[in-house]
């Protein structure tokens, strides 16, 4: 059986209704206008300028500890290739993204998976395998609304990460391109301002709170490591994607930023409750935690659950979603990631009532 329209809760990415088409066209419009030749350019490998300086300010640090690219994971492979050879050993937490997780087996890096609380890393299960001689250069950390998990990592917590990266001499990779999408709870600082030692690389992106299509994100970090990166970048490709860099300068100057940010966020709360409502009412042995802001939730289905036959039985009725297999290197089975970020509030009720509709014939009753 295959239902008439197809609903993705797959994808990480903000539906078109929640994109601020008028406002990145005015900025593009007056981008060209202000400075065709810095838009038109090669530009330099650092990125758009008056975007760096406006990261660099909004993250107050040097502009020459920013590097704009084309989209975080850029971002992120330029500095996985500074920083990790062959053999390796990167700390990410389990589950975590899985595009992260690919680059760095791809690399021939020997992860070390540390669990997930529901509020962040496990930092003592961390302490534990440092204390074990456990070595690693990187620990890669996904701090605010954890694609896949949806929790945040405590403020304890990452003063915790910062002394363990001071301490063991490991790079902390603070990946972080949901931080400005809370829509419940207290904003918590970025290890990148609290790091006094030059331990923080930290990344975010444009991707959710403007566009993913304008692919632009930057690594933020110690002015040296973000000097090798820039080496790497212009033998790379010369320079990022200067037009894109130069709408999202102006986009962020002229403040539509701002109200693109509270834009995607009252629709995220919406779209949340709506699915949390549905959940409780339709799939009551679903457990989550509940996030305060970002994209994805998690959920736990009973132990013994086939969540790869619930896929195949969810995609018969024309629902997606993404296995928690796909985002650990073991476990997950009984697990999935819903993004609610791609989907209209008024649809999130008939994808739940598929959901299931397929976690009830998998189970068979
Ligand atoms: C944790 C995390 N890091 C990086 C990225 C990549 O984002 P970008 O579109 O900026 O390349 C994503 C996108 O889903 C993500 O969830």
């Amino acid at each position: 059986m295959t239902t008439a329209t197809s609903i993705s809760l797959a994808r990480g990415a903000p539906s078109l209704d929640i994109i601020a088409v008028d406002d990145l066209r005015a900025a593009a419009d007056r981008a060209f206008e202000k400075d065709p030749a810095g838009a038109f350019s090669y530009g330099t490998s650092a990125g758009y300028m008056p975007l760096v300086r406006w990261i660099a300010e909004r993250q107050d640090v040097a502009p020459d500890q920013v590097l704009a690219t084309n989209g975080s994971m850029q971002a992120y492979a330029f500095l996985f290739q500074v920083l990790v050879e062959q053999g390796d050993v990167v700390v990410v937490e389990a589950p975590t993204y899985d595009r992260t997780l690919l680059a760095l087996r791809q690399m021939g890096a020997e992860v070390l998976a540390i669990p997930l609380e529901a509020d962040g890393i496990d930092v003592e299960a961390l302490a534990q395998a440092l204390e074990g001689g456990a070595r690693p250069k990187l620990a890669h950390v996904i701090p605010n609304f954890h694609n896949p998990a949806g929790c945040t990592l405590s403020l304890k917590k990452r003063e915790r990460l910062i002394e363990l990266a001071e301490q063991y001499d490991f790079v902390l990779f603070e990946d972080d391109p949901y931080v400005e999408l809370r829509f419940a709870g207290e904003q918590l600082p970025t290890m990148l301002s609290m790091d006094q030692n030059g331990k923080v690389v930290y990344a975010s992106s444009f991707s959710k709170t403007v566009c993913p299509g304008i692919r632009v994100g930057y690594l933020a970090g110690p002015a040296e490591l973000i000097g090798q990166t820039r080496k790497l970048a212009t033998s790379t490709y010369i320079s990022p994607n200067m037009v894109a860099q130069s709408i999202v300068a102006e986009f962020c100057e002229s403040g539509a930023i701002d109200r693109s940010i509270e834009t995607v966020k009252n629709a995220l709360r919406e779209r949340l409750d709506v699915l949390c409502q549905a959940l409780e009412a339709e799939l009551p042995e679903a457990e989550f935690v509940v996030p305060e802001g970002g994209y994805f939730l998690w959920i736990d289905l009973p132990e013994g659950t086939d969540v790869a036959r619930i896929a195949e039985l969810a995609g018969e009725r024309g629902v997606v979603f993404v296995k928690g297999v796909d985002f650990l290197m073991e476990g997950g089975e009984n697990s999935l990631r819903i993004a609610y970020s791609g989907v209209p509030a008024d649809q999130i009720g008939e994808a739940v009532s598929r959901l299931a509709a397929a976690y009830r014939d998998a189970i068979g009753s």
